[in-house]
């Protein structure tokens, strides 16, 4: 299992794989992997010669220094479960430096209204942060196919605007959520959990599915009244966001007579811990 922390050693490490032409997967991560995390690495290993995972918490896109400061690290223990996987999987784990050699700047993005509502209105500049740090990815690691999460939709559909704006050849797949036992998206902020907000996280997902379930007999507000009312009920619970959107464009909707795929997307804290969940409708 080889890491290598700078641009020069991954280069060097991707010479021999791209003088034979094989393909590259590349699974951009901030560490602290869990279940959701080895699903995009086993699914990037079953279609791609090389797999490049890369493993670096941008400070970028945190715009609250105390998340990024209690954001979970752990190279070790990342490295020995992506080894559990295979062998053969690349780790960059850069520093700050070396991916910013320049400072701590983000780039300012044009992402077409994609990030005006949700995460991009609860958390500045975030989008901002992560697409900077995609498109460094990208430049570093000569990937055909980048492999990214559902739970995170808007960053996904962010990431799907990058690519186009930048025109580079890379294919975008989105991997399907990943969940717990009693349906709590997985996460690499569940560590911060108390057993007890572990469970009472069940709510969620549960209401998201009655959202998907009762759609057909329901319209929106009404809908949202019930799910709002079941959500608040839960001790320590506060909800950001709770919305029907256009999957295409993340607008939201008000009302279900729509031809357009919808989307249900939820943020909530959680003693503290922000979550962040969807369901396609
Ligand atoms: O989803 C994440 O873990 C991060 O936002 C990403 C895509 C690795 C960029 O830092």
């Amino acid at each position: 299992m080889k890491v290598v922390r700078t641009k020069k050693a991954l280069a060097a490490a991707l010479a021999p794989v791209l003088k034979n032409n094989q393909s590259i997967g590349l699974v951009p991560t901030m560490g602290a992997l869990h279940a959701g995390h080895l699903s995009l690495v086993s699914k990037a290993l079953s279609e791609n010669d090389k797999v490049v995972v890369s493993i670096f918490i941008n400070p970028t896109q945190f715009n609250n220094a105390a998340d990024l400061a209690a954001y979970p690290a752990g190279l070790t223990a990342d490295a020995a479960l992506l080894k559990n996987l295979s062998d053969s999987i690349l780790i960059f784990a850069p520093t700050a430096q070396e991916m910013y050699p320049e400072g701590l700047e983000s780039k300012v993005f044009d992402f077409k209204g994609l990030d005006m509502y949700w995460e991009g209105a609860d958390r500045p500049g975030h989008f901002n942060g992560v697409g900077t740090v995609v498109e460094k990815l990208f430049r570093a690691v000569p990937a055909q196919k980048a492999y990214f999460g559902e739970k995170d939709f808007q960053q996904l559909a962010i990431i799907r605007q990058l690519v186009l704006d930048l025109d580079w050849p890379i294919e975008i797949i989105g991997c399907p959520i990943v969940r717990e036992a009693n349906g709590l998206a997985m996460s690499s902020r569940n560590e911060r959990l108390s057993e007890t907000a572990r469970e009472q996280a069940a709510v969620i997902y549960q209401t998201l599915l009655r959202c998907q379930k009762d759609l057909k007999y329901h319209e929106i507000a009404a809908l949202k009244n019930t799910a709002l009312e079941k959500l608040s009920s839960c001790p320590g619970l506060k909800v950001h966001y709770f919305e029907f959107v256009r999957a295409h464009d993340l607008k939201p909707i008000v009302s279900k007579a729509t031809s357009d795929p919808i989307r249900l997307l939820i943020a909530v804290s959680l003693g503290g811990v922000r979550l962040i969940d969807n369901i396609a409708i």
